[in-house]
């Protein structure tokens, strides 16, 4: 089998989460014909009745117009979805095993679906790893399950590349369309032409295309995240200094190094740290790859100590306030690991509330979409319908999630409800100058005298 020359058209995509789903839904809003496929069954119906399955700005809307146009439907059979396309991209979920190294169960798992329905195929496929895995995985246990799975020699019989996704949450459906850069790795000429072909035909010109190794590809996934993860531990380290020093503000400091080009503003902001199901993740993972390579990668240990101590630094603050913790309230604002999201993982706000909740303080939440937190240990933890009743009587609140309607608080509405006015900006969104003198305001990291 060689492949046929014709434009590739039809897509499918195993794996509909945040990756899976905006790519699935990107490629139809530019004409391609998409499978997505799930083997969650209320996911395929929630999909194909033109809805989201979860909280993506615009995604719910990009899905009705997708299946609308004929462009879009989800299929919960991936042999079905892989024969009846020309490229599959493989976006199930890379979670984190318990030492810290990559649970690949589901990588391979759908490798070898994907492998079984290209046995019954007739003609050339491509497959594109989108999901994030330490180097050597595609070219070692993916193409081991693909071409055992299939009979077929990968390269010649079927092509095999791999593409980081560089999407964040919150913003997945643009950061889709106009990524920085376009990354492919190939393991062989013919499958990298043929992936660069379809990728500058659906980005258009512009947009930076790298064709490279598949390790290299991806590494670069990594070497991306980790460096964002030591951007956002950078900028907690200064404030925690700042934090000492009477009339530093980190804020007015990383505006000043941010404006450096060599630097840049961005994933300067210091707070209560990272969280997510990426920066956390792919942090240890790498940690824990170079650790096997034989290199103990102290950087990268060291920023995760920074953040895993971010976030207990803001509860500290909070019980430093408090005194006796017993009988008094904590209002937290925000539970999302970011804005835009209702995705909890590794949010900063599991370990503030667990701090609290420990000491005996009686702890309440309000996020605009995330309504509770059903992992064990938060039990106890409230959750008011609205910003006002979740403020009302606290003894201290807590930012945790720079939500849009957060930032238009006032002072007052701190002052009227709260039996202590005392704020701690665990995310850095209210200029303390303008927050009257009522307010007791901290902010977190910044050492104000
Ligand atoms: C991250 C990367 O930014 C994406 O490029 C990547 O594709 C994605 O992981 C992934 O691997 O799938 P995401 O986890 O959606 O995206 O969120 P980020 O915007 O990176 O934020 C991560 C965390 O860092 C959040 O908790 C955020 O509050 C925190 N953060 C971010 C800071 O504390 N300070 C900052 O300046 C920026």
């Amino acid at each position: 089998m060689t492949a046929h020359e014709n434009v590739v058209q039809r897509i499918s995509i195993v794996g509909t989460g945040y990756v899976g789903l905006s790519t699935a839904v990107c490629f139809a809003s530019r004409g391609y014909d998409v499978i997505a496929s799930t083997r969650n069954e209320d996911k395929v119906r929630i999909i194909n009745a033109k809805r989201a399955p979860f909280h993506e700005p615009g995604l719910d809307e990009a899905v009705r117009t997708s299946i609308e146009s004929g462009h879009l439907r989800a299929e919960i059979d991936r042999s079905e979805a892989v024969r009846q396309t020309e490229v599959t991209f493989l976006t199930v979920g890379t979670p984190e095993k318990a030492d810290g190294t990559v649970d690949l169960r589901y990588v391979i798992n759908a490798s070898d679906d994907i492998g079984r329905a290209l046995q019954l195929k007739n003609a050339y496929h491509l497959v594109v790893v989108k999901g994030t895995v330490t180097p050597g995985t595609v070219r070692g246990p993916i193409k081991a399950a693909l071409e055992e799975a299939s009979g077929l020699v990968a390269g010649r019989d079927f092509g095999l590349c791999m593409n980081p996704e560089f999407l964040r949450q919150g913003s997945a459906i643009r950061d889709t369309l106009h990524p920085d850069r376009v990354v492919i790795g190939e393991y062989d000429e013919q499958s990298g032409q043929r992936l660069a072909d379809l990728l500058a035909g659906f980005y258009g010109p512009g947009i930076p295309l790298l064709r490279m190794s598949l390790e290299s590809a991806e590494m670069v996934k990594y070497a991306s995240n980790t460096f964002l993860a030591v951007k956002i531990s950078y900028a907690n380290e200064m404030a925690n200094i700042c934090e000492r020093v009477p009339g530093v503000d980190v804020s007015e400091v990383m505006a000043g190094v941010g404006l450096d080009e060599r630097i840049n503003p961005r994933f300067l902001n210091a707070g209560a740290g990272f969280g997510g199901s990426c920066l956390p993740k792919d942090t240890k993972a790498l940690c824990k790859f170079a650790e096997v390579q034989g290199y103990s990668a102290p950087l990268l240990r060291a920023t995760l100590a920074v953040n895993q101590a971010q976030a207990s630094h803001v509860a500290q603050l909070a019980l430093a306030t408090l005194g006796e913790p017993r009988d008094k309230k904590v209002a937290l604002l925000g539970l999302a690991f970011k804005p835009d999201t209702d995705d909890v993982r590794e949010a900063p706000s599991l370990i503030v509330a667990r701090a609290l909740l420990k000491v005996g303080a009686h702890v309440s939440a309000f996020d605009p979409v995330v309504k509770r937190i059903s992992l064990p240990g938060f039990e106890g933890l409230e959750y008011p319908p609205s910003i006002s009743e979740c403020l009302a009587g606290a003894h201290c609140c807590i930012v945790l999630t720079e939500w849009e309607q957060f930032k238009q608080l006032t002072s007052d509405d701190f002052t009227q409800s709260m039996a202590t006015p005392v704020v701690i900006d665990g995310r850095r969104i209210f200029d303390p100058h303008e927050f009257g003198s009522r307010l007791t305001f901290l902010a977190v990291g910044v050492g104000r005298g």
